[in-house]
């Protein structure tokens, strides 16, 4: 992303949706905004709080979660994460209606799979809001679907109460806080050949429907799922970029790929989570810990590759071949 594709928009609402889950409406400061496909999703800049010895910016990925149909704004939602870097925090603390902040063009790496039978979404908590804006394609098509809804209502829960208005027997909701808990070999049991699965959720979710698929034969082809946490903190490290020779120190709670885009380095990125492959950089030297779920396992251990949007640095000094 470079920084000229940068969309300055201002925060005209804000609502609280659940306890822990804030609701974001964001309309442009200037012209329109970029129509936008279901399952697209925005990165937003977002300043930390703090002295200006140490202010530091951040840039998550958010799913929009607005009617594609409906480009005039757009709205995300935002959970305040329990190990979060300073995003959430900032987001959920520091902005206010009329806060302005810098948004990328809508990316999309979960559009729906038009070709589908029939589309089982399973979302996990904040991971609801893709979905959201899958709803109104889908009913305008009169595809076929089902949503599973899981969530904790002390915690997320957002929507529910309306998906449940509006889907009815299309939705099911388990709230864990009550006991309630999907099934998942059932739903996916059953379902009419040529069914996609898509899951949007924390990683347990992802890697329970996942194995499930697995050990039920469904092909890999009809699983669709997308994390929603980036990165996460860790031990601070020194990367070298051995073109440049250029030194820079990656704090704590920094990606290397914005350690990288804070001294004005571009490396392309989609997802900044781990998983499309965009921004894969050459190692030179150094160990990596790789946290990602896009590279191979014999691209991991053979140390030349990582990508920095989540993985780091294992000792105190990395090289990358930038
Ligand atoms: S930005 Fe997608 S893997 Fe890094």
């Amino acid at each position: 992303m470079r920084i000229t594709d940068q969309i300055s928009v201002s925060v005209t609402a804000i609502k609280q949706v659940a306890p822990m889950i804030k609701e974001f409406t964001l309309e442009p400061v200037d012209g329109l905004l970029t129509p936008f496909s279901p399952g697209a999703h925005i990165v937003v800049e977002m300043g930390s709080s703090g002295s200006s010895a140490d202010k530091q910016s951040y840039r998550n990925a958010y799913s929009l979660m607005s009617n594609p149909m409906y480009s005039r704004q757009y709205r995300i939602a935002v959970r305040l994460q329990d190990d979060s870097r300073g995003g959430s925090v900032y987001m959920h603390q520091q902005v206010e209606v009329g806060t302005q902040l810098k948004i990328s063009p809508p990316a999309n790496l979960f559009a729906p799979e038009w070709m589908a039978k029939k589309h089982v979404l399973f979302a996990g908590g904040v991971g609801i809001t893709p979905f959201l804006s899958y709803l109104p394609e889908l009913q305008q098509r009169k595809a076929e679907f089902e949503l599973h809804y899981m969530f904790r209502s002390r915690q997320t829960g957002a929507y529910s109460a309306e998906l449940r208005d509006t889907l009815g027997t299309g939705c099911s909701c388990y709230d864990a806080d009550l006991g309630n808990r999907c099934d998942i070999a059932a739903v996916m049991s059953g379902q009419p050949l040529g069914t996609h699965f898509y899951i949007c959720g924390p990683e347990s979710l992802i890697d329970a429907v996942r194995t499930t698929a697995d050990a039920m034969g469904i092909p890999a082809s009809a699983i669709h799922w997308e994390a929603f946490a980036g990165a996460k903190p860790g031990q601070p490290f020194v990367v070298e970029l051995s073109q440049s020779g250029l030194e820079l120190a990656v704090a704590a709670n920094s990606s290397l790929l914005e350690t990288l885009e804070s001294a004005d380095i571009k490396i392309p990125n989609l997802c900044r989570a781990g998983v499309c492959g965009q921004c894969v950089c050459d190692v030179a030297e150094g160990e990596i810990e790789h946290r990602d779920s896009y590279l191979s396992d014999s691209e991991k251990q053979s140390g030349q590759v990582m990508m920095p949007c989540v993985s780091r640095a294992a000792g105190e000094r990395l090289v990358l071949d930038i």
